[in-house]
């Protein structure tokens, strides 16, 4: 079966889609640079599927080092690019880090993939839309000025592989857009570990629920919504692993219609920051501890996905519910912190 490579593998996401990989038969190769995931992932990894896959510390920034691995490893081609610096606010304070790191990564990534033929799955983000003037948002959509310097990675990572893939016809992309990835694998061998304070809601709800925080401040609730919060698409992590491998088989198969595919991976539903706070007091049996605060600077009032071209083409469709996502998610924090 074809070799995979999965940068930032040991990450939230690129942990599940290593596993969903390895589980349809794939052969997996991890490269991460530990800045954002540990090492114990493998073992994660190795406990769900019973295979350690082969992993290298590698800073994708390190031009010698990428060309050494690929030079290692010729008969690579396909990568799944997850590596990458995703804290919005961190990106304002530290903008450099994040043009540098997400995109000379992409960079150097592609430099040794374009000479022959390959397939790269971009790691994209429905941030590139922006507040959208319509519901669901389909990838017709705008692409809206980036509210922070992470969006703008990801929307220039876009246009760089577009470029790209105009210059080398053997080289063939898609981009998921991913809207709010949340959850964890139904064994709880993996999970999202935010380091420091959580800034997504969810993990901050389970990190309050188990005790960590205090409470949960809900940023605001005066939007034109159904309730006054915002609205998200919650997508449960292990759907959007699939999805991965959707994508990954429409390149292997080379179905492609164009070079550059971009497709909206969400679960087409939209849900309020109160129902996902309901969502998960039903299935913890728990109350949580939550107080109404201030908007938050640069949140978008409601953003949920229409999914029907990736329910279409790649032949894929979120199976989960919120209330499974949020169950999942519970029963990970109880795991690790429990
Ligand atoms: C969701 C809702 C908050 C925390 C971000 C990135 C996006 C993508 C997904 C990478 C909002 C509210 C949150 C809290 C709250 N990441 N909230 N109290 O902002 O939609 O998207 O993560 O690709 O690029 O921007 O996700 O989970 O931060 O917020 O009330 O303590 O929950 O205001 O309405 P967001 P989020």
């Amino acid at each position: 079966m074809e070799k995979i490579l999965v940068t930032g593998g040991l990450g939230f996401i690129g942990s599940h889609t290593a596993v969903a990989l390895l589980e349809s038969g794939f052969e997996v190769i991890i490269i991460d640079d530990l800045s954002n995931a540990s090492k114990e992932v493998l073992t994660g990894i190795q406990t769900i599927t019973g295979v350690l896959p082969e992993f290298h510390q590698i800073d994708l920034r390190d031009k010698e080092a990428v060309s050494q691995f690929f030079k290692a490893h010729t008969d690579l081609k396909y990568a799944i690019h997850f590596a990458a610096s995703k804290a919005v606010g961190e990106s304002v304070s530290d903008p450099l880090l994040y043009y540098e790191n997400n995109l000379m990564g992409l960079i150097n990534l592609l430099n040794p993939l374009v000479s022959k033929s390959s397939g790269v799955i971009f790691s994209s983000s429905c941030t590139v839309y922006g507040q959208a003037d319509q519901m669901p948002i389909t990838e017709e959509a705008p692409i809206k000025p980036a509210e922070s310097p992470y969006g703008n990675t990801k929307q220039i990572g876009e246009e760089i592989l577009r470029d790209t893939v105009a210059a080398h016809p053997q080289l063939s992309v898609v981009a998921l857009r991913y809207f709010n990835p949340i959850g964890a694998h139904e064994s709880a061998e993996i999970g999202e570990l935010p380091i420091g304070v959580p800034q997504n809601l969810v993990p901050f709800i389970t990190q309050t629920a188990i005790g960590m925080r205090a409470q949960l401040s809900v940023w605001g609730n005066d939007y034109p919504t159904i309730d006054g919060t915002c609205i998200r698409d919650y997508i449960h992590v292990v759907d959007l692993a699939y999805a991965h491998l959707a994508a990954l088989k429409r390149l292997i198969q080379k179905q492609q219609k164009m070079p550059f595919e971009v497709f909206n991976v969400g679960t087409g539903k939209g849900s309020s920051v109160l129902e996902v706070i309901e969502s998960f007091e039903r299935v913890s049996g728990q109350k949580l501890n939550y107080r109404i605060a201030e908007r938050r600077a640069g949140d978008v009032i409601q953003a949920y996905a229409d999914t029907t071209r990736a329910n279409e083409v790649l032949g894929w469709k979120a199976q989960f519910t919120l209330d499974d996502a949020m169950r999942s998610a519970w029963k990970w924090e109880q795991k690790v912190r429990g």
